[in-house]
């Protein structure tokens, strides 16, 4: 035997049978055009629910709700027959839906009239200031928010005190850092974030045995994965909140960091508690001096250019650098 094996407790690779993949196929699809994930991750996700069969379930990163339809109508259906039915608590920072400001976030779940009384969605702010209204004992949670720091890292260690042991965390994107893809290549550098947390995060780790490379936006690697929480989850975070001292690509109003810094001492062992402060302190100290040190140049450009402006740029700027 190899002396370092690999333990079926630690890894498993998840295939999903016939009768998972196929649990869905008399929904209306609707909710697939929206849903941002492929085939194969789909397939996971349903396959995860079959297996757990989780009945508190929360989203963070809900866009047009087409994952709240699917975790939804997968967890009722594999609870068929039970006194209650399966109930999804769904989180998103913007109020609209980022492709179309016209529409709520969530909008789609409207289009399946049965799933609506065990669906919650809570809009315009983070998980901290929902998950009280949430309660604990959440047995399946799947985090698809902002993909840059400190994004997933945060919004994990703000869910983590509200999931039963043995909890269920899918991450999205875990692969995005890796995109070959125009669109994601020039980003590669800082859609780490989700890949940095699934490193970092103790507990079973679960995988997609097969996925296509094309479908997945050429990568080379699965794009989701997931995370049974247990004891070491708990035991071993340092390494999670280390990563918050990674360089940031956005950074939390005043009001948000003293709420998280509140919700954190509350939640979180005093070393921790005080890490965070400290690491806001840095962050709040990195910004203010980057803004004060970037060329009055390319503030203006910055400010003044729009979006594709902006991308093109910094394509031919990533060509150059080759
Ligand atoms: C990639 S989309 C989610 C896609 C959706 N899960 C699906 O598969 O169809 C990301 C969403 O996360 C939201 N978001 C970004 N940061 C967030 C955060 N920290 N907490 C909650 N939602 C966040 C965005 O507003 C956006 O709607």
């Amino acid at each position: 035997m190899k002396s370092l094996s690999v333990s079926a407790d630690s890894l498993e690779m998840i295939t999903p049978s016939d009768k998972e993949i196929n649990l869905l196929s008399n929904l209306d699809p609707a909710y697939v055009a929206v849903l941002e994930m492929t085939k194969s991750e789909r397939e996971f996700v349903t396959a995860l629910i079959c297996r757990y069969k989780p009945r508190k379930l929360l989203e963070l990163g809900v866009s047009a709700g087409g994952s709240s339809v699917l975790m939804m109508s997968a967890a009722n259906k594999t609870n068929e027959g039970e006194e209650y039915p399966a109930r999804l608590y769904a989180i998103d920072y913007a109020e609209k839906y980022y492709r179309n400001i016209k529409l709520s976030v969530g909008y789609i779940v409207d289009q399946y009239p049965e799933l609506k009384p065990h669906y919650h969605i809570y809009s315009g702010g983070m998980a901290y200031r929902f998950l009280d209204l949430i309660g604990e004992d959440i047995d399946f949670c799947l985090i698809d928010t902002a993909h840059v720091n400190p994004g997933e890292i945060l919004d994990f260690l703000m869910v983590l005190p509200y999931l039963k042991e043995n909890a269920v965390v899918v991450l999205h994107d875990v692969g995005m850092h890796t995109s070959m893809s125009s669109k994601s290549f020039a980003r590669r550098d800082l859609n780490h974030t989700t890949a940095l947390l699934f490193s970092a995060i103790c507990g079973k780790v679960l995988l997609p045995a097969f996925f296509s490379k094309t479908e997945n936006n050429e990568m080379y690697f699965a794009n989701v994965g997931a995370i049974v929480i247990d004891k070491t989850t708990r035991e071993h975070l340092f390494g999670a909140f280390n990563l918050l001292t990674i360089r940031w690509s956005y950074k939390p109003s005043s009001r948000e960091e003293s709420e998280i810094c509140e919700f954190f001492q509350r939640h979180y062992d005093q070393l921790f508690a005080d890490f965070t402060a400290r690491i806001f302190a840095y962050h709040n100290h990195y910004f203010t001096e980057a803004r004060r040190r970037t060329p009055l140049v390319r503030k203006i450009l910055r400010k003044a250019l729009p979006l594709w402006a902006k991308t093109i740029l910094a394509r031919i700027y990533d060509r150059l650098l080759q």
